[in-house]
């Protein structure tokens, strides 16, 4: 079983990657939308937090935890790695490196949570693949409205209105890449970034490398959301087609 997770539904941007190279695996997923947004809490309570939601995906029998979300995964993978060393975690960064892969000259516009912009893991990867032309951008509140259906428009209008001739936007909350379409209303022709295949690429490497069988007879989803929220249920299959 591969547990998946993410401060609500944001995750399902990596997941429907996930399920185009292993579309009969045996999955849960963990929509933690009473915590959401994980962006702007500290430290100690993103740690408590998926400590409790680790723990409950041990129990359901998941060996393998999909960490959909850049903020947890920046913040909490290291912790998670030596304090469960049984589990096998794969984890979510900003994809940074794809922009020094594919158009390192480009002016780049990172969009991230201040959790995830603040992190020293995400700072360790901004000062490596450098480009001198990005702009860092923490996007406080944007998941939180992203996730409750709030108006994204408005909110992109004003934080990104002083932004001209972007080529590149790193989309460094799994969030992001449901509102492209907006994005694009106020940027243009942006060349988009995240880190869903980074992600699923990882995933089959470690599926493969112990050897742990993923491919079953049939696809089967188990779906949590923490709040009990039926109507993030229906959100989540939506997207998920
Ligand atoms: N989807 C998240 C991320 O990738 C979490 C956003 C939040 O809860 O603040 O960072």
């Amino acid at each position: 079983m591969i547990g998946i997770f993410d401060s609500g539904i944001g995750g399902v941007t990596i997941f429907r990657e996930i399920l185009k190279s292993i579309p009969k695996g045996h999955f849960i997923y963990y929509s933690d939308s009473i915590n959401n947004p994980y962006g702007d809490k500290s430290k100690e309570e993103i740690l408590t937090i998926l400590d409790n939601i680790v723990t409950k995906l041990i129990d359901m029998g998941c060996l393998i935890i999909v960490i959909a979300c850049n903020t947890a995964s920046s913040i909490g993978v290291s912790y998670l790695r030596k304090k469960y060393p049984q589990i096998l975690f794969i984890a979510t960064e900003p994809a940074y490196k794809m922009v020094h892969d594919y158009n390192p000259q480009g002016k780049t516009l990172v969009m991230a949570t201040r959790g995830t912009i603040e992190s020293e893991k995400f700072l360790e990867l901004y000062h490596k693949y450098d480009n001198h032309n990005t702009i860092l951008l923490p996007c406080i509140g944007l998941a939180e409205l992203i996730e409750n259906n709030g108006n994204v428009s408005e909110y992109l209008n004003k934080i990104l209105g002083q932004y001209k001739n972007i080529d590149n936007v790193v989309l460094g909350c799994t969030h992001y890449p449901l509102i492209k379409t907006e994005i694009k209303k106020v940027l243009s022709n942006v060349t988009f970034y995240d880190g869903a295949k980074g992600v699923t690429k990882e995933l089959l490497r470690v599926l493969k490398k112990y050897n742990l069988n993923y491919e079953f007879a049939k696809l089967e989803i188990h779906f949590i959301d923490s709040s009990q929220n039926k109507f993030k249920e229906k959100i989540f299959w939506e997207l998920l087609q």
